[in-house]
């Protein structure tokens, strides 16, 4: 049987947004159904088999309101696998956190859900996309630009996650 999935995510510059349509797509690779939404938007959880929520990170906290999300769908939530990401440099430029800071920031968020995974995946830092005020903060700082999203990292890691949900594979022919 497939599974549905909701992967919903936070993103200020959509690297993030980019993250959560890698995961959907290998999602669907498998034979489940997953729909991609933005977390501001989703106002219910019916009909859905796991979630898998993705924020990321900001001058050192995790962006996007989840624990209101997880307040808000406390009922359907108790039922559900669910699963975090976040997305930040600090995976390929430790000097903007340490990983684990922020896998802990995501499970206090997540409280009282135990997920079953979270991590950190590496995200974008596009020049052009920044203003003024975050150029300036980021240059001072010698943060690395580019496109860091590991997206071989991203299909094992969505795999290795059905698995633990106990969603079983059914793949397209
Ligand atoms: C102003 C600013 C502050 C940032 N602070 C951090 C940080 O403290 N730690 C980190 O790992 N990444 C940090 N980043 C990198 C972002 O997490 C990264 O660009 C991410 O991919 C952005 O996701 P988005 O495109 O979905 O908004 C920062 C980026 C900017 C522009």
């Amino acid at each position: 049987m497939p599974a549905r999935v909701l992967v919903a995510y936070a993103s200020k510059k959509g690297s993030t947004a980019g993250i959560a349509k890698a995961i959907a797509k290998e999602l669907q690779a498998m034979g489940h159904v997953a729909i991609v939404a933005e977390m501001k938007d989703v106002s219910s959880l019916e009909g859905y088999d796991a979630l898998i929520l993705g924020a990321p990170v900001y001058t050192g906290s995790v962006m996007g309101d989840l624990s209101g999300f997880v307040s808000r769908h406390r009922d359907a939530l108790a039922r559900l696998p669910v699963a975090a990401f976040t997305a930040g440099i600090a995976p390929v430029y430790p000097k903007t956190g340490e990983v684990k800071t922020f896998t802990d920031q995501l499970v206090a968020a997540l409280h009282p859900i135990s997920p079953v995974a979270v991590t950190m995946f590496s995200g974008t830092l596009d020049p052009k996309l920044l203003s003024f005020f975050e150029r300036g903060l980021t240059s001072l700082l010698q943060v690395p630009t580019g496109d860091f999203r590991n997206w071989d990292a991203i299909a094992a890691w969505t795999r290795e996650l059905t698995q633990k949900m106990g969603l079983a594979a059914s793949p397209k022919n």
